[in-house]
């Protein structure tokens, strides 16, 4: 039972967690994690004892992504979320109410999966953030868990960077970033295991008629800091926000960092409906908007300054929230939104097929 207070909380909260998506798969592939790991700051359960009974819910994080320690406190300091009591120690299993599995960190043999039974009020969350492309297939998780925590809109709890609508009379006035570059992209993965053919392709013929500068470890062998990340971005007209594999609802952080950058994004992922199921439709370009990568090069070099500064249009009544750009963040958000999401939580769940809901 949720005081009516704290369920304002949890709904400005959750409102207030914006901040990354999908960034966690660039990070994933696009970025080695840095090394070595994170001074943790780790979570302690001191606090434990202070929490009055049944009030704040124990969610116990299993494993720690990728083997990525960070501070669990993150959530009240960037998020605004202190619904739950978030852990990693596992001698609370038992009095958990959710317990959250990073899918990476599962071993195929399931051996590092709890081996006492699951209480009947425990929920199971499946956190996984990569597309179906990049989702390996372990056998033994179709149906085990009670919620899915992930990029994708139907997922039991969705993790996403989304555009916010501004409060009325919040009209801001909009400074064009000094542009010296007319297309960019930063890319540091183009192993074609991961399914970037495509994006590759078209880039390939793209770069044939439009000058592109490239960024990142895949083509210049130079890591780009995340100090550099946004400069570099607002520096240039447009930027290629293209997807390394292309499913339903998958639209990352390479379209964020644009938009927060007053960039105009020029998508390849899944179809223009999809994109505008999340974005305004004039706040980006899409590929499939034109016959071909020559008819695109065209367009971008012949738009006007005012047709340009159309695309920004969208920015009097939205807003675009940066993602937090460290690895050690990137894997909080969805964290604290299945904390958030366990202390509203009253209903049984199954997910069934795990596998065949997520390749659709
Ligand atoms: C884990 O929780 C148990 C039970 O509350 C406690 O005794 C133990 O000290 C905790 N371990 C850590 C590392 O905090
Ligand atoms: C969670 O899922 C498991 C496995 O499908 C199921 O046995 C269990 O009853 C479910 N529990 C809740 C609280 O939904």
């Amino acid at each position: 039972m949720i005081a009516p207070a704290s369920k304002k909380t949890a709904c400005l909260a959750t409102t207030a967690a914006l901040g990354l998506v999908c960034s966690i798969v660039a990070f994933l592939l696009y970025f080695e994690p840095p090394s070595p790991v994170c001074p943790s700051t780790l979570a302690n359960v001191n606090n434990y004892e202070d929490v009055v009974p049944n009030e704040k819910p124990i969610v116990l994080l299993w494993f720690w992504p990728l083997g990525v320690k960070f501070d669990l406190k993150g959530c009240l300091t960037y998020f605004n979320i202190d619904s739950c009591v978030l852990t990693d120690n596992r001698t609370l299993y038992s009095q958990a109410k959710g317990v959250i599995f990073f899918h990476r960190n599962i071993a195929g043999d399931l051996q590092n999966m709890p081996q006492e039974p699951r209480p009947a009020f425990q929920k199971w969350i499946w956190y996984h953030v990569e597309s179906p492309t990049n989702t390996a297939k372990t056998p033994g998780l179709e149906n085990l868990f009670n919620l899915t925590l992930s990029y994708r809109r139907d997922a039991d709890i969705t993790a996403r960077n989304e555009l916010t609508i501004r409060k009325t009379d919040m009209k801001e006035d909009f400074v064009l970033p000094k542009k010296d570059k007319l297309v960019c992209w930063i890319v540091s993965n183009k192993n074609p295991s991961t399914g970037t053919a495509t994006r590759e392709r078209y880039y390939k013929e793209l770069s044939k008629h439009i000058k592109v500068d490239l960024f990142g470890t895949a083509y210049t062998g130079h890591r780009l800091s995340y100090e550099e990340y946004y400069s570099t971005i607002a520096s240039c007209k447009f930027y290629l926000s293209f997807e390394n594999s292309l499913h339903r609802d998958y639209i990352t952080e390479k379209v964020n960092g644009p938009l927060v950058a007053g960039t105009v994004p020029v998508v390849l992922g899944p179809p223009r409906e999809n994109y505008e199921e999340f974005l305004p439709a004039d706040a980006f370009i899409h590929i499939n908007d034109f016959p071909d990568a020559k008819s695109l090069a065209k367009f971008l070099l012949g738009m006007t300054d005012a047709a340009y500064m159309r695309y920004f249009e969208w920015r009097k009544f939205y807003e675009a929230t940066p993602h937090l750009l460290s690895i050690y963040n990137e894997f909080i958000q969805p964290i604290c939104l299945a904390c958030d999401h366990m202390s509203r939580d009253v209903y049984y769940n199954v997910d069934h097929d795990l596998y065949k809901w997520y390749s659709t």
